[in-house]
This record gives C-alpha cells, sequence and structure tokens, in this order.
C-alpha cells in the first residue's frame, strides 16, 4: 500500500471516532498537511455534526470553504471539542515533531484549545525517540541570526528554511541533530528564547489518540492520562 493509501486510511480511522464519540455538533480543529488533507477531504460526509471549524493554516482553511464547510477563527468560535492533525515524527508518549509544513504555532495553539487531540499518520512517522526530523522553529525575523545561534549552544545545527514564510509572517529555523528524550524540558527552553514564538515539540500538548496506518491495518494509540 502506498502512502497516500495509508494517509486515508488513517484519516478514515478519525472521522470513524468522531462519528462514535460524538452525537452532537462539534467545534471541529483542523490540522495541516497531505495527512489532514485527506481528512478535510472527507467531511462533508459528516457535515451535519459539525457546528464550525477552526483551521491552523490559510490552506487548511481555503479547503474547507471549497468543500463548504463553515470556517471561523478561534476568537469566535470559543474552546473546540477535538483537533485533528498529522506528525511528523509521533512517540510512545503520543508526543511529536510538527511544523514539517510550517503551520506549527497555529497547530500548537488550536491543539491547546481543544478538549481532544486526534493524531493521524502513518506508521512511519512512529519513532522511538523524537528528533531525527529536524525540529522547526518559527522565529520573528529579526531574530533569526541570534536565535540560530542559541541553539546552536543548545547542541542542534539550525538551518533556515529560506523563501518560507509563515501564515503569521515569520521565519523557520530546521535545528537537526538535537538529543530529544526527554522533549518536554527542550521544549519549554527552546520557547524562552526572545524571538522564538514557537517550536514544534509537542510534549506539553501531546495527542489523546493517534491513528497510524501500516499494511496490516490501523493501530490506535491512546495516551495513559497520569494523576
Ligand atoms: C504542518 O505544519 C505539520 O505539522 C504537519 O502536521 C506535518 O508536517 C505532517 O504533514 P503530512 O501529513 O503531510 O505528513
Amino acid at each position: 500500500m502506498d502512502q497516500s493509501a495509508l494517509k486515508e486510511l488513517a484519516a478514515r480511522a478519525a472521522v470513524d471516532a468522531i462519528k462514535d464519540r460524538y452525537d452532537k455538533e462539534i467545534a471541529l480543529g483542523i490540522g495541516t498537511g497531505s495527512t489532514a488533507e485527506c481528512f478535510i477531504k472527507m467531511l462533508p460526509e459528516i457535515k451535519d455534526r459539525i457546528e464550525v471549524t477552526v483551521a491552523s493554516s490559510e490552506r487548511s482553511a481555503a479547503l474547507l470553504a471549497e468543500l463548504d464547510i463553515p470556517v471561523s477563527d478561534l476568537n469566535a468560535s470559543g474552546p473546540l471539542d477535538v483537533y485533528v492533525d498529522g506528525a511528523d515524527e509521533i512517540n510512545g508518549a503520543l508526543e511529536m515533531i510538527k511544523g514539517g509544513g510550517a503551520a506549527l504555532t497555529r497547530e500548537k495553539i488550536i491543539a491547546g484549545a481543544s478538549e481532544h487531540f486526534i493524531c493521524i499518520a502513518d506508521q512511519s512517522k512512529r519513532v522511538s525517540e523524537l528528533g531525527a526530523f529536524p525540529l522547526p522553529v518559527e522565529v520573528i525575523p529579526i531574530a533569526r541570526s541570534h536565535v540560530a545561534r542559541l541553539l546552536a549552544d543548545l547542541g542542534g545545527t539550525p538551518v533556515w528554511r529560506e523563501g518560507v514564510i509563515t501564515d503569521n509572517g515569520n521565519v523557520v529555523l530546521d535545528v537537526h541533530g538535537l538529543r530529544l528524550n526527554e522533549p518536554g524540558p527542550v521544549e519549554a527552553l527552546i520557547n524562552q528564547m526572545v524571538g522564538v514564538v514557537t517550536n514544534g515539540i509537542f510534549a506539553h500538548r501531546p495527542a489523546d489518540d493517534a491513528f497510524l496506518a501500516g499494511s496490516a491495518g490501523v493501530q490506535r494509540m491512546t495516551r495513559e492520562i497520569r494523576s
């Protein structure tokens, strides 16, 4: 099965989970990327369950509008019931690296405003330790070189994603070679750097469920809630 078929499978599992979980109209957060787009294209079939959507990128918002799905913004929508998005890497604790599509900041905001977070991906995104995928960091443009030096001091090799401007008007540094066996503290440390808007580690707000599609089918992983 090719990767696009696997993405479809994962997206289908999220649609089914939403049908099972909610018997009311929901406020739905929508992610960015090729797997999220598979999910968006399936939304017309559950349109009657959707009160409103909030998208994590202009691209996803445009696709929703094309399909005639109601799109709002987070200030108007209030808290969201569920957020569905892909990932660049996901570990066993459902912590992720995201931002390959440069939408990490809006993704993190919308994930934080959602009661439930479903990650959809093909099995190639499942890792035992995060960090092989270069960590995206969204940076205010004038701080680019300054932040790059701080990231190098942390032991990473930052590479400016030239030509890419985020939906928020900022730039992205992709940091190679960081050790992320404890992603939470690194997420907090990088977010403390002046000039950083946010970074693509999703450890403080991991997914609650993940549907990971492989040739043997879809594996569901559910996060253990620690008290
Ligand atoms: C977008 O900024 C990312 O966080 C995406 O969720 C991530 O890159 C996964 O994208 P694909 O579904 O295209 O692999």
